[in-house]
């Protein structure tokens, strides 16, 4: 029997992840995660007030891989999802939730009323590109100060354990993963979704009714990738503190988390591949996984983690 138990601040019985925005703001849909064999869920994204969300459609698949979204961050708002939570029989893995906000103050409330209600450990979903309807506005993850400020003013009002959520449209993401970390992060997911926009040639329109979305699915993997290794590298280095990562984009197979794992993640997120696989994805990529590690004699995760950074170190300059 191989060892998956993972860490990412909080201890997890394997590394993957439901990523955010996937399922997961009802009783009901947590709890089916929660038998999936997944090692954590991060719900949807909370805010302080409900929103519902953008015009439809708000998911579009355009090829085989490639799933354009801009949901808008569609939720209850924090006082419905605590309330929901309640009638949640005890679940036998680590729920974190994803918090979203307008602002610094927004971000600190919603955080602090997760921690009042017993929560543990929070993601700061700052990275979704279209959180604002109709807009092709910069969002908080592609604005250094606007980042510092976020995350400063959320570890400012609770000592929860706080992942914060890069996005990948910045040109050094680096730099952002180090002003997060500074600010407070205790650890990274990345990567959000990729800008992105898809016209009907027919219709001679944009395809999503927010025109802006994000690209998600197995197309993005190998980008999700790179952003990873950029941060691993800088961390490897001593560049910038480090602090756990969890990779997120495109995974669908275990291969595809033995990459993640082998690029120096500590956990892997998997979200739009459900639309694919359902959540049957969690215990077909854990015994994946398994195989793998058995295959070659790897016991633990922590005997094959990084271990392509370190061969990266040494090829390039
Ligand atoms: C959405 O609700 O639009 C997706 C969430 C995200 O991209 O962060």
């Amino acid at each position: 029997m191989v060892d998956l138990s993972a860490d990412i601040g909080i201890p997890l019985k394997n590394p993957l992840i439901l990523t955010s925005g996937i399922l997961g703001s009802s009783a009901h849909l947590l709890k089916r995660v929660a038998s999936s064999g997944a090692g954590a869920l991060i719900t949807k994204s909370i805010t302080e007030d409900p929103r519902v969300g953008h015009e439809n459609p708000t998911v579009i698949e355009v090829s085989e891989g490639l799933i354009l979204n801009a949901m808008g961050l569609p939720n209850p708002g924090v006082d419905i999802f605590l309330n929901e939570l309640e009638t949640l029989e005890a679940v036998n893995l680590p729920i974190i939730p994803s918090v979203a906000g307008y602002s610094e103050d927004e971000f600190g409330r919603v955080a602090s009323r997760l921690e009042d209600a017993g929560f543990r450990i929070i993601e700061l979903n700052i990275s979704c590109p279209h959180s604002t309807a109709l807009s092709s506005k910069k969002v908080i993850a592609q604005d250094i100060d606007k980042t510092r400020r976020v995350v400063n003013a959320v570890r400012s009002v609770t000592s929860l354990k706080l992942i914060v959520k890069l996005s990948p449209n910045v040109t050094d993401i680096v730099e952002f993963a180090d002003v997060a970390i500074k600010a407070g992060a205790d650890a990274l997911s990345l990567i959000n979704t990729i800008e992105a926009l898809e016209v009907d040639p027919y219709v001679e329109a944009p395809v999503l009714g927010n025109v802006f979305g994000g690209q998600s699915g197995p197309s993005i993997r190998c980008i999700a990738q790179r952003k990873l290794t950029d941060i691993a590298l800088a961390m490897w280095k001593g560049e910038i503190e480090r602090v756990p990562l969890i990779g997120v984009g495109g995974v669908r197979t275990p291969k595809d988390v033995f990459r993640f794992l082998l690029l120096g993640a500590d956990a892997v997120g998997i979200g739009s591949s459900i639309l694919y696989e359902d959540l049957a994805i969690f215990e077909d990529v854990i015994e994946g996984l398994e195989q793998i590690m058995t295959d070659k004699g790897y016991d633990m995760l922590d005997e094959f983690r990084g271990k392509v950074i370190s061969q990266i170190l040494d090829m390039t300059i």
